[in-house]
């Protein structure tokens, strides 16, 4: 029988486990086995006893029979490496396994020959939308961002009449329109704010308009498409300086910058310099998703709030984390959608001509297919 392993997350700050209930119930109905670490869904509010009457086995964290035995890990962030060495050689790994540049994945991959699908890699095709957890776990962050923006302002979002007088709505800019930035959007928009996106992306102006925001045109420097497969490109030095400039009135006259704006596997583009900074008004504040990819913002720092001259940076780069409950929900089914179409009586194939396993499969039984080579090898070191 098929056997499914939950870990305990070990990545510090994790909350979110691979695996809820709802999913668990699934894949035993599928004929499969599914083992949970013990305490696995607890911080995301799911008790070894919901599993364990749905039919789960619980066990010890790290227990290494149980790694040593289970077909599949389902994971949220990659275990630690002593976790990977007690996993089955040329078992199967799912998750989000932050595959650029990462050598000891890789060497975990080859030394136990394991299979590998990075939930990253998934292309974002229609058909994939069901398993995609970036999306899943974006449209958290921009939801969240939005209301710590609200929480740390000195002022109200909407706009209010009182007998007081009359308070004007909070300006909010938003860097980068994917899938965070949007429901950063439509959440501000329902605080009552008035809202300004930037994007290099044309397909993106239509999107912000039906939200009722206002679209900041990105300036004309690149004649060359911005895009790559839906993804942005990384723009040249010289965009970027004209694309601050452009920038600079708008958060100037801000009272929130949402930074979302990213580039798959760069450095996250500099949008807000000091220059910028210095012109932001005192008790406005910048809540940097992209931080932990070098930020659009500068100074920020990953899960700190730095005050500069009045003015709030806040680098918040794991906020699905705060919202575990929904954001294991979310992803759990995203990881259900992806495997359950290759079950068959109680046993998971890999159906390598499958579009979507064959973009997020980086390994095949400790083979790293040369497509991904490069990019979990920091300079191609082999
Ligand atoms: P992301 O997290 O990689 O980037 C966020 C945003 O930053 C993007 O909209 C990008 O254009 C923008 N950006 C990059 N450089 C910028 C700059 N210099 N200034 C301003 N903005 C900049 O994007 P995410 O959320 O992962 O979405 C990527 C693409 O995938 C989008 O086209 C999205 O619509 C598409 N998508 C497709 C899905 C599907 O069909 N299954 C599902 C979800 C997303």
């Amino acid at each position: 029988m098929y056997r499914f392993l939950i870990p305990i997350e070990s990545a510090a700050g994790e909350t979110r486990v691979a695996a809820t209930p709802e999913t668990v119930k699934k894949f035993i109905s599928l004929g499969c086995k599914v083992t949970i670490e013990k305490d696995a869904g607890l911080l995301a509010g799911f008790k070894d006893e919901d599993y364990l009457t749905l039919g789960a086995e619980i066990t010890s964290q790290g227990d290494a029979s149980t790694w040593s035995n289970s077909d599949c890990l389902l994971c949220v962030q990659t275990p630690k490496t002593e976790l990977l060495a007690k996993l089955k050689p040329e078992s199967l790994i799912v998750g989000l396994l932050a595959p650029y540049e990462n050598s000891s994945l890789k060497n975990s991959i080859k030394s136990r020959d394991l299979s590998a699908i990075a939930l990253e890699l998934l292309p974002r095709i229609s058909r994939a939308q069901s398993a995609d957890a970036l999306s899943s776990q974006a449209n958290i962050a921009g939801y969240k961002s939005v209301l710590i923006a609200a929480a740390s302002l000195d002022r109200y979002f909407p706009m209010l009449m009182t007998a007081a007088g009359t308070v004007q709505p909070a300006r909010v800019v938003v860097l980068g329109a994917g899938v965070a930035g949007l429901q950063a959007v439509a959440t501000a928009k329902r605080l009552g704010a008035v809202v300004y996106v930037s994007d290099i992306r044309p397909a993106v102006k239509e999107q912000v308009e039906s939200l009722g925001a206002k679209f900041i045109e990105p300036p004309e420097i690149e004649s060359k498409s911005s895009e790559i497969g839906g993804y942005a490109k990384e723009s040249s030095e010289q965009f970027l300086t004209a694309q601050r400039e452009k920038l600079s009135q708008h958060l100037s006259e801000a009272d929130v910058a949402i930074c979302t704006a990213q580039v798959p596997g760069k450095k996250a583009p500099r949008l807000i310099d000091e220059e910028i900074l210095d012109r932001m008004r005192p008790g406005s504040v910048v809540i940097d998703l992209a931080v932990a990819q070098g930020g659009n913002c500068a100074n920020t720092m990953q899960g700190q709030t730095v005050q500069r001259k009045g003015v709030k940076l806040i680098g918040a780069s794991n906020l699905p984390c705060t919202i575990p409950n929904h954001a294991s929900a979310l992803y759990a089914r995203n990881l259900l959608a992806l495997l359950e179409p290759m079950i068959d009586e109680g046993h998971l194939k890999l159906n390598v001509d499958d579009e979507l396993i064959n973009g997020s499969l980086i390994s095949q039984k400790g083979s790293i297919s040369a497509r991904h080579e490069n990019l979990i090898s920091p300079g191609g070191e082999n």
